[in-house]
């Protein structure tokens, strides 16, 4: 296993028009993040990845870029920009920066142009066709907003969106788009940027032709035609060879549907290797089929079956990203663990993942235990993609269980603003309101009541962090599942250099006898991580209590 330091760190995302707003506006901005750098380091992470900070009408918060090489207005400045990479810097934090290139906002330059001027260069920056007839030029599906396509009545053409309608599709084949995003990533990293944590980058090359789907996929029909298309090698090689390799910098690749197969195609250690690592989505999906949308009950041998794939399968040859929240999921407690038992549930989930192998993504307010608040009208909701499937939903299932299942499944939930404290608007900004909603437990899960709480969630976190860094066998050890066919606990051991760990996490209210595995005797073993205060352990097994997590080291 090599050694290096992407390895090694975590990772904090901050989504900044929710993080702290330092002007009083109402939105999150880069005077608040500033204000907040000592915070974000004292969790003990290693770098900040920022979603979007740049111009855009903010239609997908972000994910929409009018301008590549300027911020956001109501975040701040450049100049703003500057002061946090290098007050970062300065703690020893590095700066991640999210790259969407797979789409621009309709409000870019070269889409303006690509309509106002077709003759020009920038029409081949995007995907338009002519319609077959009075039909569309295919039947895909956008994730965000029904058919794909969008129809330009001055140009008699339609154009490729695979998001929003204000979210065209950049057209990779085209080299000069390419070396327009290798200029992108030159001018942030020159600046002094760290990596990228790269938008739904596994989308950006579709089959030559743009051929119709034969098969049916409910809000992404045509999905099987882009999802790891023709040239993406190419292009991930491209990118890397022209600019990785020539800065130290890390890539960590956005790969819906991605399977492990596909993932070390990409990621394998070695000359060919285009990214560092890739966000999949399998485990994510221990509660739906696919996506929290079509919600399932929780299934724990189903997430424990995808993560132990993934650790055994990368284990030695490509390097994992461990995360259980973002700003596209819902809060992980209110999925995966308990609202009834929320610090001890909060807990156990932090520890289940964080000691696996890979470097780990900590979602700004995860670290105080933040759950979903409750929505009670679907006006309340601000996500394009919640309003769309909404519609759907709504059309299948009539409008009260539809508004249920967006309290259940919609990004929002994991976007309302940071709890800082039990003043005012959660301690979020001065303004009279916030952007957007709080949740009403703001008064009880808070930062500052977690900083005085040495049992909170965040300093949880704080322990479990140090552990990791203080300890290579949970960066650099190996992985073995144990009890495989319990449905209540998820039991795994990583070995290294002679040492084990053996991490136990319950994911029930219930008790459970645990009797440790085969070669492992409780006794002997160094208790380094609970949730719970217990007396030392005198047989080779327990009684778990609600959601418990314990860490054994034997060394
Ligand atoms: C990614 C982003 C998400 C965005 C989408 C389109 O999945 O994480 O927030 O809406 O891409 O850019």
């Amino acid at each position: 296993m090599l050694k290096s330091w992407y390895k090694e760190m975590a990772v904090y995302q901050v989504w900044p028009r929710s993080f702290c707003d330092g002007d009083g506006d109402g939105i999150g901005d880069l005077k608040g993040v500033l204000s907040k750098l000592d915070y974000i380091k004292s969790i003990g992470v290693d770098a900040i990845w920022f979603s979007p900070l740049y111009k855009s009408p903010q239609k997908d918060y972000g994910y929409d870029i009018a301008d590549y090489k300027s911020i956001q207005p109501e975040y701040g400045t450049l100049e703003e920009f500057k002061e946090v990479l290098d007050g970062a810097h300065k703690r020893g934090l590095k700066v991640i920066m999210d790259l969407v290139v797979n789409h621009t906002s309709d409000q870019h330059e070269w889409f303006k142009k690509s309509i106002e001027e077709p003759d020009s260069q920038y029409h081949d920056y995007y995907y338009w066709r002519k319609g077959k007839g009075k039909r569309r030029p295919n039947n895909w599906m956008s994730t965000f907003a029904g058919p794909a396509w969008e129809y330009n009545e001055k140009l008699d053409e339609y154009y490729l969106h695979l998001f929003a309608i204000e979210q065209p599709d950049l057209n990779m084949d085209n080299p000069k788009v390419r070396e327009e995003v290798k200029d992108i990533m030159k001018f942030w990293l020159d600046m002094g940027v760290d990596g990228f944590r790269e938008d739904v980058i596994t989308f950006i090359s579709k089959k030559e032709g743009l051929p119709s789907s034969p098969y049916w996929f409910p809000v992404a029909t045509g999905i099987e035609k882009y999802m790891h298309g023709p040239h993406l090698d190419e292009y991930l090689m491209e990118f890397k060879r022209d600019v990785y390799d020539h800065y130290d910098c890390f890539t960590v690749g956005e790969a819906p549907m991605m399977t492990t197969k596909n993932a070390l195609k990409h990621i394998t250690e070695g000359e060919n290797q285009q990214l560092n690592t890739m966000f999949h989505f399998e485990h994510m999906a221990a509660d739906c089929l696919f996506y929290s949308w079509f919600k399932t009950s929780f299934n724990l041998k189903k997430l424990k079956k995808v993560f132990s794939r993934w650790q055994n399968e990368l284990y030695g040859k490509a390097w994992n990203a461990l995360y259980i929240e973002n700003h596209d999921q819902p809060r992980i407690i209110n999925r995966y663990g308990s609202v009834e038992y929320r610090v001890e549930s909060a807990k156990m989930l932090a520890t289940m993942y964080i000691c696996q192998s890979g470097t780990p993504f900590i979602y700004q307010g995860q670290e105080i235990g933040m759950t979903n608040p409750t929505f009670e009208s679907i006006d309340e909701f601000t996500d394009v993609s919640t309003v769309n499937n909404y519609g759907v939903a709504k059309s299948i299932m009539g409008a009260d269980k539809a508004l249920k299942l967006a309290n259940y499944a919609s990004r929002d939930n994991a976007r309302t603003p940071v709890q800082w404290s039990a003043e005012k608007n959660a301690g979020f900004t001065t303004a009279d309101k916030p952007w957007f909603k709080l949740n009403d437990n703001y008064k009880e899960v808070n930062v500052e009541a977690a900083e005085k709480d040495p049992d909170s969630v965040l300093n949880y976190y704080r322990k479990l962090l140090k552990f990791r860094k203080e300890n290579e066998i949970v960066i650099y050890g190996s992985y073995k599942e144990h009890f495989k066919k319990s449905k209540e606990l998820y039991v795994y051991e990583r070995e290294y250099e002679g040492k084990k760990l053996l991490v136990i996490n319950s994911f029930t209210d219930k008790e459970v006898q645990f009797v440790a595995p085969k070669g492992f005797d409780l006794t002997k073993g160094n208790l380094v991580l609970s949730n719970y205060n217990y007396p030392a352990v005198t047989s080779n097994g327990f009684k778990t209590k609600p959601y418990e997590t314990r860490v054994y080291l034997f060394d």
